[in-house]
C-alpha cells in the first residue's frame, strides 16, 4: 500500500525511522477495550448539557482563514473535557439540526488528564513503552480528543500536519491515533503523503493571536499539496496509528450511515522548547502530562 507498513512485532524505532513515519499496529487493543471507550464517549455526549455551552464549532482550517474559532472556550480546553459541534450541526437560525449526540465533532483537550477511562488507558505503561521505544526522553500527553465523524454529518479534516498546531523547537510531536470502530474510505479514515516528512517542513504555526482574543496562523502560506500523491489507509477496530507531526494527512467527510470513532492524543519531547505562543498552553493546575 503504497510506502505504509504494518507493524505486528519487532524494532518499532527503527520500523518508524526507516518507513514513513506513518506505522499502524494492529490489534493494539482488543475489541472489548475499543468498545468500552466507544461506550464512555457515548456517555459523555449523552450527560453533556446544552445549557450554557458557547455552541462552538469547530474547524481545522483552510486557505479562507477559515479557522477555529477561537474563544475562551476552545483556548482554555487544554485541561478540560469540552464539547465542540459539527460545522454542518446548525441551521440558519442557530437551532441544532440533529440531535446533540450526532452533532459533536469532538471533545478536547484534557480527557487523557481527566476521564476516569481514557485517563487509564492513555497513560498505561504500554505506551510509555512505545514513547520510550520512539526516543522520547521525557514524553509529555496533551491535545488529547475523541473524534467522532457521526453518520451523515461527520465533517471533513483537510490536509495538515499536527506540528503545525503543537509545534516544539525541535519538533517533536507525534500523534497517537487509536481506532475505537472501523475507519474505511466511506466513513472517513485517514489519509496521508508517505515521505512528507522529509518534504514538508512545518512552516506555518497555530498560535494564539497577538491582536485579538483567538487563534491564528503565523509564518508562510501551506504551500498546495499535491492531492494524487495522498495514501489511503483503511483500519480495523483497535489498531492504534503512530503519526509523525511533519507527515501530511487528512480525512474524508462521513457521509456513510456508520460512525468512525476515534481517540488520539499527541505526545512532545518535554525536553524541546514549547512556545508560550502555541494555541495550547499547560496550566499551573495541570502541566503536559508525564507518560
Ligand atoms: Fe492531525
Amino acid at each position: 500500500m503504497g510506502g505504509c507498513f504494518t507493524f505486528h512485532s519487532g524494532f518499532l524505532h527503527c520500523l518508524y525511522s526507516t518507513l514513513d513515519r506513518f506505522l499502524v499496529i494492529e490489534d493494539f487493543f482488543t475489541k472489548d477495550v475499543a468498545n468500552s471507550l466507544k461506550y464512555r464517549a457515548e456517555e459523555l455526549l449523552h450527560n453533556f448539557s446544552l445549557e450554557g455551552h458557547p455552541m462552538t464549532k469547530f474547524s481545522t482550517g483552510n486557505e479562507d482563514g477559515d479557522n477555529h474559532i477561537g474563544d475562551d472556550y476552545f483556548l482554555n480546553s487544554g485541561d478540560k473535557i469540552r464539547f465542540f459541534f459539527e460545522e454542518g450541526a446548525f441551521d440558519q437560525q442557530g437551532n441544532l439540526k440533529v440531535p446533540k449526540e450526532r452533532a459533536i465533532n469532538k471533545i478536547g483537550h484534557g480527557i487523557h488528564a481527566l476521564d476516569p477511562v481514557f485517563g487509564p488507558f492513555s497513560l498505561d505503561e504500554k505506551l510509555s513503552g512505545i514513547a520510550k521505544d520512539l526516543k522520547f526522553t521525557d514524553p509529555r500527553v496533551l491535545q488529547s480528543m475523541v473524534i467522532f465523524k457521526q453518520p451523515y454529518i461527520g465533517g471533513e479534516v483537510p490536509s495538515h500536519q499536527d506540528s503545525t498546531f503543537l509545534y516544539t523547537e525541535p519538533t517533536s510531536a507525534v500523534g497517537f491515533w487509536f481506532a475505537l470502530e472501523d475507519c474505511t474510505e466511506h466513513n472517513g479514515c485517514l489519509w496521508f503523503v508517505p515521505g512528507s516528512h522529509k518534504t514538508t517542513p512545518i512552516s506555518r504555526r497555530f498560535v494564539r493571536d497577538p491582536k485579538g482574543h483567538g487563534t491564528t496562523f503565523i509564518g508562510e502560506d501551506a504551500a498546495p499539496v499535491d492531492e494524487s500523491k495522498y495514501v489511503i489507509k483503511e483500519v480495523k477496530q483497535g489498531t492504534l496509528v503512530l503519526l509523525h507531526g511533519s507527515v501530511l494527512h487528512k480525512s474524508a467527510p462521513n457521509y456513510s450511515e456508520r460512525s468512525r470513532f476515534i481517540y488520539t492524543f499527541h505526545v512532545i519531547e518535554g525536553a524541546a522548547h514549547y512556545p508560550s505562543d502555541n494555541w495550547l498552553q499547560p496550566t499551573p493546575e495541570m502541566p503536559f502530562t508525564r507518560l
